[in-house]
């Protein structure tokens, strides 16, 4: 009697011990709490070079990995969403473009935010990519890449320097989380010596 008691409790403290742990562990998004805090750990990691490292966590918040080479492609690829928002939306600045000057630099800006997409996306493609062997070649290319992609999108706001309208001032608001996006980017490449260095979790 005693025994089937005690018995009894026993089967549903282990019950309960399950249910707590299970609770715990598991996240709404259907992911434990062990993985969630590992990629929230590696977002910190991969995010700390970078200039911008609100946009940056914001910007991988929702990426389900600890792979810092997955976590610089996501980023790359908010920021090609980003440059590609600006191009779908320049048409709202169109009504501000009265002069000459802004409408010329209005439609050199779509032709550029395409160079600098082109310039994620051949990043993206080399992270992608295996059968590279020197790390300073893969560096560099990263480098000029993001670079150039930095620069296309300057590019498009220089030209509207000395227009009389506020066209220009519009596409800076545009282009600021693109620009921010991109540069930190750039500033994540310069981890990756490290990254290979210590844990060997980054592979060309
Ligand atoms: C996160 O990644 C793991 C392992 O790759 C996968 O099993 C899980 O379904 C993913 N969770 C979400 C919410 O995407
Ligand atoms: C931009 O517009 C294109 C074509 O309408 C659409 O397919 C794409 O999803 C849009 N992209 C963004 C980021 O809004
Ligand atoms: C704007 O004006 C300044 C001074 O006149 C000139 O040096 C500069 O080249 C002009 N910029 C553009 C884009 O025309
Ligand atoms: C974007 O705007 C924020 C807030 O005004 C500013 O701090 C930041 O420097 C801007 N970024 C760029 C690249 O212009």
């Amino acid at each position: 009697m005693g025994k089937a008691i005690i018995g009894a409790c026993a089967v549903i403290l282990v019950a309960m011990v399950v249910a707590v742990a299970v609770g715990v562990t598991r996240s709404r998004s259907g992911r434990s709490e062990g993985e969630l805090e590992a990629s929230k750990k590696a977002v910190k990691t991969i995010c700390q070079p970078t200039h911008y490292k609100e946009e940056c966590e914001k910007s991988l918040a929702g990426s389900n990995t600890t792979d810092p080479k997955e976590l610089i492609k996501a980023g790359l690829q908010a920021a090609i969403h980003e440059i590609e928002k600006v191009v779908n939306n320049s048409d709202t600045i169109q009504d501000a473009a009265k002069d000459q000057r802004s409408r010329y630099a209005l439609d050199d800006c779509k032709e550029l935010m395409g160079y600098s997409i082109n310039d994620l996306k051949k990043s993206l493609n080399q992270l992608s990519s295996s059968g590279v062997s020197r790390l300073d070649v893969y560096i560099e290319n990263l480098r000029i890449w993001m670079g150039g992609s930095i620069t296309f999108q300057q590019t498009c706001l220089y030209g509207f320097e000395n227009a009389s309208t506020e066209a220009g001032e519009k596409m800076r608001k545009l282009l600021n989380t693109s620009q921010m996006l991109t540069s930190n980017g750039l500033n994540m490449v310069s981890i990756i010596p490290e990254l290979i260095r210590d844990s060997q979790r980054f592979h060309l």
